[in-house]
């Protein structure tokens, strides 16, 4: 397993600001919602020395080595291995809750580890499964099972690739003349052998990066997630709790935008704490090239909100 012990938490500093600003109070309980390597999790409970944290992420292995770096916070802290969708079952009984902050995607740890296959840069098997436990399907049964229509509407709707039908024929035909794809770089050798140099040097970065995107996204159920955690949050929420989010593509943002407008002008829960997203630093860019496509979010819940049952 590579850990980067120097690991450094992309708008971070921003997200905890966030929390101090709206005046999260110090002895409250806050929800990291995808621990990862457990950097924001540290970073709260060195800001509030009285909270007590509370974090879920859906992979065991990141459970484990963030269990092991927080061990000195003791009983302030406490994970759970579960995903947004179990987040109303496991976190219930802390309720009502005064922050939950979301770090969406994937971690360095599980990118920079090529036998996980979501990167595109490292060989291994084609994979993509946060939860790393063995459950659920692969980007390879997707490849190896779906019609080249089908591929085409993933390659599209999740990854917004231009060159979806042609990338998701040339996939069907090398299955029929082949069999199956097995590895992260035998469908990056592919994805440069079906689009022409020309196409490949317009694309503005690497050839394989929204197929890539899109597999995993749909391997994670990335967004239907996303709506569920946010679901279950604004049931578990305190009066005055605070919702911080910060995604890493548009569909993503898209999902937080409008249900942040949902709460605040249908459901009169609260209102958004900044008109736009805040990014990140030229300097933060420059040194963690993660954050470029990073967006932060924030809500506040207002004070005299009831503790809500989440709607089905
Ligand atoms: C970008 S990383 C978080 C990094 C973390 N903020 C840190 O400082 O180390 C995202 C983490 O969220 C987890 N995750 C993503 N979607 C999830 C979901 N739906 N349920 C639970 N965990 C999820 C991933 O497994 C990954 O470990």
């Amino acid at each position: 397993m590579l850990v980067n012990p120097e690991h450094v938490p992309v708008l971070a500093d921003q997200a905890v600001s966030f929390l101090e600003a709206a005046g999260v109070p110090g002895n409250g309980k806050i929800v990291d919602c995808t621990l990862g390597l457990g950097g924001y999790s540290e970073k709260i409970l060195r800001t509030f020395p009285q909270v007590q944290v509370y974090a879920l992420d859906r992979d065991p292995a990141a459970v484990e080595i963030a269990e092991a770096r927080l061990t000195g916070h003791g009983p302030r802290f406490r994970a759970f291995r579960a995903n947004f969708g179990a987040m109303e079952e496991v976190l219930a009984e802390y309720a009502p809750l005064d922050a939950f902050v979301f770090d969406l995607g994937v971690s360095n740890m599980q990118l920079a580890d090529g036998e996980r296959g979501f990167s595109f840069q490292n060989d291994g098997p084609l994979d993509m499964r946060m939860d790393s436990s063995g459950a659920g399907i692969t980007a390879a049964n997707l490849l190896e099972s779906l019609s080249a229509e089908e591929l085409t509407e993933i390659f599209w709707l999740y990854g917004e690739e231009r060159h979806s039908r042609r990338i998701a024929a040339g996939i069907a035909e090398h299955r029929r003349r082949k069999g199956p794809l097995k590895t992260t770089g035998e469908l990056v050798g592919l994805i440069r052998e079906i689009l022409p140099a020309p196409v490949q040097r317009k694309m503005g970065g690497h050839p394989a990066r929204r197929v890539f995107q899109a597999l995993r996204i749909r391997v994670n159920d990335e967004l239907g997630e996303l709506e569920a955690g946010l679901l279950a949050a604004a049931g578990l929420v305190s009066p005055g709790a605070v919702v911080v989010v910060v995604s890493y593509h548009s569909l993503e943002d898209r999902v937080v935008k409008h249900t942040f407008r949902t709460w605040e002008r249908e459901e009169k829960r609260g209102k958004a704490l900044a008109k736009r997203p805040v990014l990140p630093s030229a300097e933060e860019i420059e040194a963690n090239f993660k954050a470029r496509s990073a967006k932060l979010r924030a809500f506040q819940f207002s004070d005299i909100c009831e503790l809500k049952q989440t709607r089905r």
